[in-house]
């Protein structure tokens, strides 16, 4: 035998071990030439200028990156594209990993593809192609922040197994990157009517976030028609009403339901009622002129509930004490709210955020009182009441939020001394008392407050001096403002901090009389 002739001996015994151990079930992936073929095809369309697909040469595409096959068939089922380089600066800012081009149909030869995501990259505004609809198969289709603009075609509606549909965008990228929106009309996806999404039965996540639903495009009905969707989230979508009937409400698992950024003008929906699966409902930034109804709070399943900045009248009711599984609220921002804050809701026993800033409710921090000696005290992590025109003095009761981390109180009206009892909060990191009319010295006792990350106590009355001593604990510092008070930093020069500062405010303190050399150990600072 010649050389040639024992090589192909070899070969053909190599391949009848493979199919050998194939049979045995542990065979190693290998690939389907046609399969192969699809991929290359598909990448001959792609602009990759940081050479992201390197490694698709060879023969067995099973090994290429992104590319992953069923360890049985060898089919490829999964295709992974999404850039692994977190879109920097405004998040969505295209960098150099990103992958451009074309989107060719050879893609279509992948007939078992179950996974497809393509996140991250940066189309130049194309629109996903009808063949997209074509993947009988697949249960992932992740084409977020792609630039991918234009109507979505109504054939996505033949992928009858997905399971996970993500499309959001975030268009104002595109917009400040490519200036004028009108010279790129094809920046938004667009959704004229939505009763394809209707047909994609097993749908269980849905994000659609920025997506443009044209008036009438029934993205409600389509939705009701989903029998085991569980997240929807379609923020910014251009949406103005949320219809206020179903005639038969349908959602039986739905548990996210995200409205926010859109321009509701309509009330909140008596339907939402019969969701008893919802426990995230966010409305902030709409246009909702109404009173919050109490059967709101009978959906006793929510556990995040954000009506922000909306124009939401009359009173909070008192039935909020209803909602016992509430672990956050936020009322941010609804100035027409009248009354004062419900003792009820003292009751939330699991509430650790509560945000209640820029509403011109409760006037005198004293009618809390009863409000925060109930279990919420136990609970609570973050609170906010910014800009409501709170006066009085700030009560001791502060002190007994074992685990708050957040207290802002800023732009009030408080006045008196910041009380002692503040130094129990041996959680808390970031306390921002800005703006009010504090007077007193800084209390001995915050120097315990070894977690502080962020301490704002700029723009009030306050005097004295402040050793070195009382910085002491503050190792974790990132932000401080002591600014627009008439404190006096007793700090030597060669004083060295324990903390190293991102950012610091000490505008109107008395410093030095030699400059303060610890400030250029501040390596962080950008001084
Ligand atoms: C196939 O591969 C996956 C992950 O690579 C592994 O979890 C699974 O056990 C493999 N299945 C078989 C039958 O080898
Ligand atoms: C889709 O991709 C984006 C960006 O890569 C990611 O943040 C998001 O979680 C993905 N969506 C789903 C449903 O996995
Ligand atoms: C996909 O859906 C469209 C309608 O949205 C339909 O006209 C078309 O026949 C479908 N294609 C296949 C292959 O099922
Ligand atoms: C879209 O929403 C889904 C479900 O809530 C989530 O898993 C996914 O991360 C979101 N996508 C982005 C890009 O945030
Ligand atoms: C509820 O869902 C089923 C199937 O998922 C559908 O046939 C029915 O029309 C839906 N009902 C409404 C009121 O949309
Ligand atoms: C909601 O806004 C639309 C215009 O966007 C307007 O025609 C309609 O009257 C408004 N409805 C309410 C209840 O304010
Ligand atoms: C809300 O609606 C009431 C009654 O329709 C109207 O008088 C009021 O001006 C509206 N408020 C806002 C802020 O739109
Ligand atoms: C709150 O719950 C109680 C007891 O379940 C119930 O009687 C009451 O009607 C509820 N309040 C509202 C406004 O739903
Ligand atoms: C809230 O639910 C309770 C019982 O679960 C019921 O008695 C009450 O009428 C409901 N309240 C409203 C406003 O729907
Ligand atoms: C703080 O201000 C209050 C009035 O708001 C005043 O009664 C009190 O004497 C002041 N305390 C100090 C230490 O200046
Ligand atoms: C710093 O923390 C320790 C331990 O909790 C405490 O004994 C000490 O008094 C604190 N220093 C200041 C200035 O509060
Ligand atoms: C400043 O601190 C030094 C000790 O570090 C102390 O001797 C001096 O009295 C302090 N000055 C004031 C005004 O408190």
């Amino acid at each position: 035998m010649d050389l040639k002739r024992t090589q192909l001996l070899l070969l053909f015994f190599a391949f009848l071990c493979a199919r050998v151990r194939k049979l045995n079930g542990d065979s190693i992936p290998r690939c389907i030439p046609i399969e192969r073929n699809a991929l290359l095809g598909f990448k001959e369309g792609l602009k990759d200028p940081s050479n992201r697909l390197s490694s698709w040469v060879g023969d067995d595409c099973c090994t290429w990156k992104g590319v992953a096959c069923d360890n049985q068939t060898g089919h490829a089922v999964k295709l992974d594209l999404r850039n692994p380089h977190q879109l920097s600066y405004f998040y969505y800012f295209p960098n150099t990993w990103c992958l451009g081009g074309e989107l060719r149909p050879s893609l279509l030869g992948l007939k078992y593809l179950n996974y497809l995501d393509l996140s991250m990259n940066n189309f130049g505004g194309i629109r996903i192609p009808e063949f997209m609809g074509s993947f009988r198969q697949l249960k992932y289709l992740n084409l977020s922040y792609a630039n991918l603009g234009g109507p979505v075609p109504h054939q996505l509606g033949n992928l009858s197994s997905l399971q996970y549909l993500d499309l959001s965008h975030y268009y104002y990228y595109y917009y400040y990157y490519y200036g004028n929106i009108d010279n790129n009309p094809s920046g938004f996806l667009i959704i004229d009517n939505a009763i394809w999404i209707s047909r994609l039965s097993p749908l269980r996540y849905l994000n659609m976030t920025e997506v443009q639903f044209r008036e009438g495009a029934h993205w409600l009905q389509a939705l009701n028609m989903l029998p085991s969707i569980v997240e929807v989230r379609l923020s910014d979508c251009g949406i103005n009403t949320i219809p206020p009937s179903l005639p038969h409400v349908n959602f039986t698992s739905l548990s996210v339901l995200d409205l926010s950024w859109n321009s509701i003008n309509s009330t909140i929906p008596g339907w939402l009622f019969n969701i008893r699966s919802l426990e995230y409902l966010d409305l902030h930034d709409n246009f909702i002129n109404s009173t919050i109804p109490g059967w709101l709070f009978n959906i006793s399943s929510l556990e995040y509930l954000d009506l922000s900045y909306n124009f939401f009248r009359g009173i909070i009711p008192p039935a909020i004490k209803n909602l016992s599984s509430l672990k956050a609220l936020y009322l941010f921002g609804n100035r027409f709210l009248e009354g004062k804050i419900p003792v009820e809701f003292g009751e939330l026993c699991k509430l650790q955020y509560l945000g209640l800033s820029y509403i011109n409710i409760s006037k005198n921090l004293h009618e809390l009182d009863k409000v925060f000696t109930g279990c919420i005290k136990n609970s609570l992590e973050t609170l906010c009441i910014r800009n409501t025109q709170l006066g009085d003095y700030l009560p001791d009761w502060l002190g007994d939020f074992k685990k708050l981390k957040h207290l802002d109180l800023c732009g009030n009206s408080i006045s008196g001394p910041i009380p002692e009892s503040l130094g129990r909060l041996s959680a808390l990191q970031k306390l921002y008392l800005v703006d009010n009319k504090l007077n007193g010295t800084f209390p001995k006792s915050l120097g315990r407050l070894a977690e502080l990350v962020e301490l704002s106590l700029g723009g009030n009355f306050l005097k004295g001096v402040m050793s070195e001593e009382q910085f002491a604990n503050f190792t974790k510092l990132k932000y401080l403002d002591l600014s627009q008070n008439q404190l006096i930093l007793n700090l030597t020069s060669d004083w060295i901090p324990p903390f190293q500062l991102q950012e610091l405010y000490i505008g109107f303190c008395k410093l030095g009389p030699r400059f303060p050399a610890w400030l250029r150990m501040q390596k962080t600072l950008p001084i």
